[in-house]
């Protein structure tokens, strides 16, 4: 711990260490239970050991002040806050329904500061897991020692970081041309990205354990009050690069209420570099379109060679997003929801939305990008079918 406090590093340690020993005894005695979604009444002890360490930490941090030790290390400090307060959420020592405002509120005043100085929202994000969990000696933080954890983060980070790849090769096709020597390269490797991404979740789904993470990983990610404002929960698809792709693909369209709603709600929750991604990415052409406009070309080699390889990316795009639909949400999600008594089903997803609305909208997301044949949402499956009709051959 270089340029840091030693409060930070000690609140830094307390989290990475005592705080998942804590998780981790309490989820033992969930899941000796008949009933492991109940949570309240149980390890009443434990649990009062951890709001109160954790207090304690926090007291300190606030005493000091702002010390302003840059973006990396007071992102990192806010996920430490947040993680904090994720587990008292878990563990039901709060409940935003229950409260006009949280109950931690030492932790809600540090992660408030933090927010409003970094330009996000004041609460712990994907990326806290992901893409800035800064791993020490091999570990990065988790809020339990169970291997479905671990592996949940581990294969998210590492498709993210694919879609992350695809998107930054179709962002720099639109200032050079599809016509350009280089536009091929480009357009294979966002195709071989997202085939990562398709091979990274498919042994996801192989790894994981449905309970295991249904029980014992996605609560952690629960919805939770920072002050008296309620906070959607954190969300596996809150990076840019997702709808980066669908956009400059023309799969998805910045004009579109419905697919822009989604796409604006999830702002706030990203780290400020992925907030301009996002931003950049609707002011962008779409590729598809750049292809139709230049049909009179039709019958050139670059043509033929750029629309087959941007149908190729389409192809593996959609394949992604199916798979992410038919397999990990109605295996991870849906399956395991249906085993359980109605009144633990509150709050099962991140956004807040009863199961059967969300499920809607992410299929409706998944034709998008599969530009599938539907006439109550826009798809582009006409325009996929007269691109290829271009290209047949004679
Ligand atoms: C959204 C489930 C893994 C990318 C969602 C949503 C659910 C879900 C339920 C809707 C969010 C809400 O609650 O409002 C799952 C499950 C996973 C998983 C069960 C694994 C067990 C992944 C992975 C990625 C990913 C590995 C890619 C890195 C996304 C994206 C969204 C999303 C981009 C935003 C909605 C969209 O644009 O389609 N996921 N997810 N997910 N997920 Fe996943």
């Amino acid at each position: 711990h270089s340029a840091t406090t030693p409060r930070v590093a000690a609140f830094d340690d307390w989290i990475r260490n005592r705080f998942i020993d804590l998780n981790s005894e309490l989820e033992d005695l969930y899941e000796a239970q008949e009933n492991r979604s109940q949570v309240a009444g149980v390890g009443d002890d434990l649990k009062q050991v951890l709001v109160d360490e954790g207090r304690e930490l926090i007291v300190d941090l606030l005493e000091e002040g702002n010390t302003d030790e840059g973006f990396d290390r007071a992102f990192e400090l806010l996920g430490n806050v947040g993680y904090y307060m994720a587990a008292c959420r878990r563990h039901d020592i709060t409940e935003p329904s229950r409260e006009r405002t949280s109950p931690l509120a030492e932790a809600s005043a540090l992660a408030m500061h933090l927010g409003a100085s970094l330009g996000t929202v004041p609460r712990f994000v994907s990326s806290h897991m992901e893409t800035y969990n800064r791993s020490i000696n091999g570990r990065y933080r988790t809020f339990t020692w169970r291997p479905a954890e671990k592996i949940f983060l581990d294969y998210n980070t590492r498709s993210a970081l694919a879609y992350m790849r695809a998107a930054d090769a179709l962002g720099r096709i639109h200032p050079m041309g599809l016509s350009h020597p280089a536009a091929n390269d480009l357009l294979v490797d966002a195709r071989n990205a997202l085939d990562d991404v398709l091979r990274l979740n498919t042994e996801l789904a192989d790894r994981l354990d449905v309970d295991e993470f249904f029980f014992c990983v996605r609560p952690y990610y629960k919805p939770y009050r920072v002050g008296s404002q309620e906070y959607r929960g954190a969300n596996a698809g809150d990076f840019a690069a997702f709808n980066q792709v669908d956009m400059l693909l023309g799969l998805c369209l910045p004009t579109e209420a419905q697919y822009t709603q989604i796409v604006i709600e999830k702002i706030p929750y990203l780290t400020p570099d992925e907030q301009r991604r996002l931003h950049d990415s609707f002011r962008h052409p779409n590729l598809l379109d750049s292809l139709l406009e230049q049909r009179e070309h039709a019958g050139e080699a670059w043509f033929r060679e750029n629309a087959q390889a941007y149908l190729e990316v389409c192809a593996a795009h959609g394949a992604a997003a199916a798979h992410h639909h038919d397999e990990l949400v109605a295996r991870f999600i849906t399956a395991p929801s249906t085993g359980i008594p109605p009144e633990f089903l509150e709050g099962i997803t991140a956004s807040g939305p009863p199961l059967d609305v969300l499920l809607r909208a992410l299929e409706g997301l998944r034709d998008r990008r599969l530009a599938a044949p539907r006439d109550d949402i826009p798809t582009r499956h006409d325009d996929l079918v007269e691109l290829r009709s271009l290209i047949a051959a004679p």
